[in-house]
Formats: structure tokens, C-alpha cells, sequence
């Protein structure tokens, strides 16, 4: 489950720009049936926003762009693999991915 904060820092910062990036590069890859995104309020990290944050794997993404928000599909959600640049919270090296099974195969 993805959480795009949209609370006021990060929409000042571009996070509904973010939020429809990253739900089309889902959508062009067969995967919003899949992977569920919500719009958040304020999730308490603004210094570090605008931001994304990945449940189950706990992972906090920061300075969000639309490219990144995009990366963050490709890369994160679809081929299981952490973007360190972007990661604000934990270190790279406290998270651990799980591979993801999808109903069908579309990471290509
Ligand atoms: S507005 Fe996004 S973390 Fe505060």
C-alpha cells in the first residue's frame, strides 16, 4: 500500500503531481487493481517532503518529484528494489523486501 501525503507541505511542494504520476505509471502497467494508493493529510516528516511512504516494508521516500514518484513505481513496487538516494527512513540497510507475487506478470 502506497501513502502520498498530500497535507499542505507537500502539496505546496507538488504532491498531487506526484500522486498522479505515480497512479498512471501503475494504471500503464496493469497494476492499480493491485496496488492500493491513498492521498494522506499530514504524515508529521514535512522537512523531509514532499513524501511517500511504502506499507508493509515501512520504507519513507522524501523530496518526491513526479520522476521519482514514477521511479518509485517502477523500482520499489514493481521490481522490489529500494531507491537509496530517495530514502529518508530507515537505512537502506534495516529494510528488508519482500518479493511481491503479482496475479499476473507485468514488472517487465
Ligand atoms: S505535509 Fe507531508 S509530511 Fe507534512
Amino acid at each position: 500500500m502506497v501513502f502520498i501525503c498530500n497535507g499542505g507541505t507537500c502539496a505546496k511542494g507538488g504532491a498531487d503531481e506526484n500522486t498522479l504520476a505515480l497512479r498512471a505509471h501503475l494504471t500503464k502497467h496493469g497494476m492499480d487493481d493491485e496496488i492500493h494508493t491513498v492521498r494522506t493529510k499530514c504524515m508529521g516528516q514535512c522537512t523531509s517532503g514532499p513524501i511517500i511512504f511504502i506499507h508493509p516494508e515501512g520504507a519513507w521516500y522524501g523530496g518526491v518529484n513526479p520522476e521519482i514518484a514514477r521511479d518509485i513505481a517502477t523500482q520499489h513496487l514493481l521490481q522490489n528494489t529500494l531507491l537509496k538516494p530517495q530514502l529518508c527512513f530507515p537505512e537502506p540497510d534495516a529494510l528488508v523486501l519482500q518479493p511481491v507475487t503479482f496475479s499476473a506478470a507485468k514488472a517487465e
